[in-house]
């Protein structure tokens, strides 16, 4: 099984932080999960929520502030005094300190309500970084749509985070071509991942935290996981 390091060593480091994917890499990470929204003027950052209120010093929509107003804010207080300061990186900025061949899970954050065009901005600068291993994943399948008419060549992972009665169908009338289904770990069966395996797509699952939950989820045959733990003890094979 795979291991992605959720939003980087989310367990010890603030999510989604340079310290994060640095910790990552230093526990010997070979794939790692991003969140991306878009700032006021354009620029993808790496951030969860779609509010600021939680997890860095100010409030409201990430969507509202420019990149100059993002590029000010602590996002690493609330996680722990050692972080004080510690910026919301861009997309750019994490390009920059993750070697190529460790696999980037980029997903996409992006509010249906507002017609943004974050799709075409992360190919764009995706495109640009040539033999880069990665693979683009939403729970906004609009988004992912855009993703494949742009490049029908990026992987592309379909996050749910409900019980799905028929994957299959849906997938296959929404006309995405997956490389993965990336659902919540708490409606996996074996009936869904033997499915989608038929069907030739990986499935991904979030978050395993616990060695006993990697165990159960191992059971079900998936191919990999996301977890806040990149040092996760991962069952051999079952
Ligand atoms: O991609 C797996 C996981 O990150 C999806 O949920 O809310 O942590 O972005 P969330
Ligand atoms: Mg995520």
């Amino acid at each position: 099984m795979e291991l992605f390091a959720h939003r980087g060593a989310s367990a010890y480091a603030p999510e989604n932080t340079l310290p994060a994917f640095r910790k990552a890499l230093e526990l010997g990470a070979r794939g790692i999960e991003l969140d991306v929204q878009l700032t006021s003027d354009g620029v993808p950052v790496v951030f969860h929520d779609f509010f600021l209120d939680k997890k860095t010093n100010s409030s409201g929509l990430v969507r509202k502030l420019s990149w100059k107003e993002i590029s000010a804010l602590d996002a690493g207080s609330w996680f722990s005094n050692e972080y004080k300061g510690t910026r919301i990186p861009t997309l750019e900025e994490v390009l920059e300190i993750v070697p190529r061949d460790v696999c980037l899970n980029i997903e996409i954050k992006a509010l249906s309500l507002f017609k943004e065009p974050i799709a075409r901005k992360v190919c764009d600068i995706m495109a640009a970084d040539a033999e880069r291993d990665y693979m683009i994943s939403s729970f906004n399948h609009q988004s992912l749509k855009e993703v494949q008419e742009l490049d029908n060549n990026v992987r592309i992972g379909i996050l749910t985070s409900s019980h799905m009665l028929n994957v299959v169908d849906y997938v296959e009338s929404s006309g995405l071509k997956p490389y993965s289904l990336n659902p919540e770990a708490s409606y996996l069966t074996n009936e869904y991942v033997a499915d989608a395996h038929r069907k030739g797509w990986k499935v991904l699952s979030y978050v395993v935290n616990s060695p006993e939950m990697a165990e159960i989820v191992a059971q079900t045959g998936i191919d990999g996981i996301f977890s806040d733990y990149p040092d996760l003890e991962i069952p051999a094979s079952v």
